[in-house]
């Protein structure tokens, strides 16, 4: 008797073959197809969202990792075409993709936003009112948005009499009739600033920002900050809502001054005219599904309004406006930011308090590190490990071969020794799946669908399935004689 070797089906049984790893499945089986666990060849589902229901995922955040052409985009397509198909999260599934790709002439993602539905907004060509009342922000979040403004600008942060200055012009223009909102009103409003609008502050907005603070905190708590995190919250809060009592009016008005010179520099060519137009942002965030096309945007204005978004989505889910915020938003390389304090700390922030509704947010990166910028316990990689602790599951493809880095990795993960010799040489497109704390590390590859395959947007993707092992090129062809469906370079379409 001779024993013969199971037939081929895909490269990855090959890729197998020589990688003798693997894993048992997961214990829930619940979800989507996404494609296969790895050697074993059993169909693998997910559904983050059923598996937070089920106690496996602490959170509905995760984190693709993995070198250049591992499969990273590939598997957030999969990831959002295949739960957008059974709407999963909500009945209708609300999608924001992010793609801060500097490559190509179009969006990586135009063809699955043309499957999903959704137009691609280039961000570039747009300024928006970010104070815009449809946003519906609140006291405290407007204040917030303003001083991120103000602090972006000046690359400090803000103290003393701009600080008080800058919340009393807010005041001021929220004492306003709402559709008069907008930067330029609060510059307006810096430069003329009097001591009746400082009183004016004390009795109004200043009062009213108390519940909303008390609110934060309790969110904050209850998405599972620790100690540490929690205090440090309260001191940034009280550093707004303190009453500072020895700056003098005269101050508070010559640094109104001040803040309207910050503001202005917003409106100028750095950030391409990008605030204070006329483009609305709640129609960008009220569609079902976006792509945000950052792409040609400076660096500084990327991190900029990456940030404002955060701080729009915090205002949305601590108001409960529902159509404001996705329920499935893909960031790949969004990491670039990270070095930006303004943004590395809205980032954190709404990633722990976005745990509290029903929002999968996929971000993709090469490494761990790539989130933690700074010197080590500064505030800005604070910021960072936080977003990392953040994280409820992990996609992880090839990683360095660097002890300390494995160190962390392993620690991090709770991973076997095994799985830490073996995430170094892991074939491209093959990722560890680690879900929660408790389920072991498993071995996934995401199969693409021919159908999907056009959504993939690579020739090489196409390339790789026509010429599988055991399914040859002239079968396609067969099947679109005699289907009228042919597999063409951009996916199947009607010949
Ligand atoms: N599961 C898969 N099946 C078939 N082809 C795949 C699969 N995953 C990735 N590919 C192909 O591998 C190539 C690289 O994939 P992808 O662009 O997703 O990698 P990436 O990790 O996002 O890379 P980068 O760091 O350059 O953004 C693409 O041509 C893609 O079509
Ligand atoms: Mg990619």
């Amino acid at each position: 008797m001779s024993i013969r070797a199971a037939h081929h089906r895909a490269p990855t049984a090959q890729m197998t073959t020589a990688h003798p790893f693997g894993g048992p499945g997961h214990s829930y089986r619940g979800g989507m197809p996404m494609g296969i666990y790895v050697p074993s060849n059993e169909d693998w589902y997910f559904d983050a969202f059923q598996e937070k229901a089920e106690g496996i995922v602490p959170s509905l955040n995760g984190l693709v990792l993995g070198g250049k052409g591992v499969g990273k985009s590939t598997g957030f397509k999969e990831i959002a075409a295949r739960l957008a198909t059974i709407g999963a999260g909500h009945g209708l599934m609300r999608i924001a993709i992010n793609d801060h790709k500097s490559e190509g002439e179009k969006s990586e993602y135009a063809k699955l936003g043309e499957f999903l539905g959704c137009d691609v907004y280039d961000i570039a060509t747009r300024s928006v009112n970010i104070f815009e009342p449809r946003l519906e922000l609140g006291e405290l979040n407007t204040l917030e948005m303003a001083i991120m403004l103000c602090e972006h600008v000046a690359k400090a942060p803000l103290i003393g009499s701009p600080f008080d200055a800058l919340k009393i012009a807010v005041s001021r223009m929220m004492a306003t009739e709402p559709t008069l909102w907008s930067i330029q009103t609060l510059m307006k409003f810096g430069l003329s600033l009097t001591p009746d609008d400082i009183d004016a502050y004390y009795t109004g907005l200043h009062d009213r920002m108390r519940g909303q603070i008390a609110e934060r905190i309790t969110r904050y708590a209850e998405s599972g900050a620790d100690r540490a995190q929690v205090e440090g919250l309260e001191m940034s809060l009280a550093a707004i809502y303190d009453r500072s009592d020895n700056v003098s009016h005269q101050e508070i008005v010559q640094s109104g001054e001040h803040i309207a010179s910050l503001l202005g520099t917003l409106m100028e060519g750095k950030y391409g005219r990008m605030l204070g137009g006329g483009d609305s942002l709640y129609d960008m965030l009220n569609q079902m599904a976006i792509i945000k096309d950052w792409r040609g945007v400076s660096k500084e204005a990327v991190s900029l309004m990456r940030a404002i978004d955060h701080r729009l989505e915090i205002n949305a889910i601590e108001r409960g406006l529902h159509n404001l915020y996705p329920n499935l938003e893909l960031d790949d390389e969004d990491h670039q930011s990270m070095e930006d304090l303004a943004y590395a700390r809205a980032k954190a922030l709404k990633s722990k308090i976005s745990r509290s509704v029903r929002k999968l947010s996929l971000s993709g990166s090469h490494r761990f590190s790539d989130y933690r910028k700074g010197g080590i316990g500064s505030e800005l990689w604070s910021y960072g490990q936080s977003i990392l602790d953040d994280m409820g599951f992990f996609l992880i493809g090839t990683q360095p071969n660097k002890k300390e880095y494995l160190d962390e990795l392993q620690d991090r993960l709770n991973i076997s020794d095994l799985d830490r010799r073996l995430l170094p040489d892991l074939p491209p497109r093959i990722f560890g799946l680690k879900l929660g704390e408790t389920e072991p590390l498993t071995y996934v590859r995401f199969i693409p669908t021919p159908i999907e395959l056009g959504l993939i947007q690579t020739e090489s993707a196409n390339e790789d399935m026509v010429n599988r092992p055991g399914l040859d090129r002239s079968k396609y062809e067969r099947v679109a004689r005699e289907t009228g469906f042919a597999l063409k370079a951009g996916g199947s379409s009607h010949v």
